[in-house]
């Protein structure tokens, strides 16, 4: 496997927002609960360093941003022009940065797959890399109110960002940069770079008008609705005759649990909540006891077969979350390990905790074990 280069994705978050018409700068207007800016960091893929250029009236709200995030970078003052903010994040990369993205803050729902396919073109072409859209409309040239004529509209490309340039390449174009462009290709291009085009995206679009806001609230609304989740419960008495199996690990020396199958409460627990999010029933309805695959099978394969069900119907696992409900066994230990076995089952994180029910009902008396799950699927 080659490693690649080092990537820095600078992050222009310093305008004003004049024209969305609010009180305070574009960055930090939420759509749908979530500030601009953060909802633009989460969509960045990983890289090497993440710069952030704000208002300087605003640096710590930007830092809240980068933490809600989740993401770590550095934080710098924008200056009066869009041009002016970039060269400020191109004077806090590090040493090391050979590729550099520069992305609109403004563009808060660009993919992660965008961002992908700059940095994968940079790497194989050494020239700078711009996302395009085809344009739609029928373009004039006017004068004033006279109509001049049409544009052939398949010689036009509506740009979008992240560009993405060899590191050198960009500083060079800052650096003999002589008056304001509107993107940085354009500099760079003016320096006697060539430039190129990736597919950009429409969820790319710039949030500029109130109109653009509400728009995006829609799309952030949709993505929102196709997000379920499920719950499942499930009890086994003990059964000290049987080899205890739970979460698809075996426990040796600790106490069984009788069932049909293996008696793995924590893995039916996961499929019913998998099963639920997506609509599909419970594992009583879909995994008949008179089916010999399931005779005595242990949780893994009703887990992939669940797994399997719920992408057949078109949705992706978000994440899963379960809780033992026992006095035995005493998950600790294996905690971790547990949790590696059913995330790689499930693909999707999968969390584990236990607890007691303090002496009380079948499971403080030590009858049986109680499992209870959430999953969160989207579609
Ligand atoms: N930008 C910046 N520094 C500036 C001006 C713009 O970092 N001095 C950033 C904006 O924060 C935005 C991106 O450049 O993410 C694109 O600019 P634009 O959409 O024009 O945003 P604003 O300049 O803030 O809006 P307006 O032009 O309506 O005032
Ligand atoms: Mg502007």
């Amino acid at each position: 496997m080659t490693v690649r280069p080092p990537v820095a994705v600078i992050v222009v978050a310093a305008g004003s927002g004049t024209r969305l018409e609010r009180n305070h700068p574009k960055a930090f207007v939420p759509v749908a609960g979530v500030s601009i800016l953060e909802r633009s960091l989460r969509g960045i893929p990983p890289v090497e360093q993440l710069v952030v250029v704000a208002p300087a009236s605003h640096l710590d709200e930007a830092a809240v941003a980068l933490a809600a995030a989740g993401r770590v970078g550095s934080i710098v003052s924008g200056g009066a022009t869009r041009q002016s903010s970039v060269a400020a994040g191109l004077a806090a990369l590090a040493d090391d940065v050979q590729i550099v993205l520069v992305h609109d803050a403004a563009r808060a729902l660009t993919p992660a797959s965008v961002f992908d396919r700059v940095i994968d073109e940079v790497l194989r072409s050494g020239h700078g890399v711009i996302p395009v859209l085809p344009v739609s409309d029928t373009i004039k040239r006017v004068d004033g109110t006279s109509v001049l004529e049409t544009v052939d509209r398949a010689d036009l490309a509506a740009v979008q960002t992240p560009q993405g340039f060899v590191r050198a390449e960009l500083d060079r174009a800052y650096a003999l940069a002589d008056r304001d462009h509107t993107d940085d290709a354009g500099l760079v291009a003016l320096a006697g770079g060539s430039v190129v085009t990736v597919a950009g995206d429409a969820l790319s679009f710039k949030i500029t008008t109130p109109a653009d806001l509400r728009r995006a609230e829609h799309e952030v609304g949709e993505a929102m609705a196709a997000i379920r989740t499920g719950v499942g419960v499930d009890v086994h008495a003990y059964d000290a005759a049987e080899p205890l199996w739970l979460g698809g690990l075996y426990w040796p020396d600790e106490v069984g649990l009788s069932g049909h199958s293996d008696g793995d409460a924590m893995s039916h627990a996961i499929c019913d909540a998998l099963l639920s999010a997506a609509g599909l029933g419970d594992i009583g309805s879909r995994f008949g006891t008179d089916d010999p695959r399931f005779a005595g099978a242990h949780g893994d394969v009703f887990l992939r077969e669940t797994v399997a069900l719920v992408s057949g119907a078109s949705f992706t696992v978000c994440n899963v979350a379960v809780q033992l409900i026992a006095n035995t066994p005493r998950l600790g230990a294996r905690r971790m390990e547990l949790e590696a076995h059913l995330t790689e089952l499930v693909g999707a994180p999968v969390s584990v905790s236990a607890t007691t029910s303090d002496g009380l009902g079948f499971t403080g008396k030590g009858e049986g074990v109680a499992v209870i799950a959430t999953a969160l699927v989207q579609s």
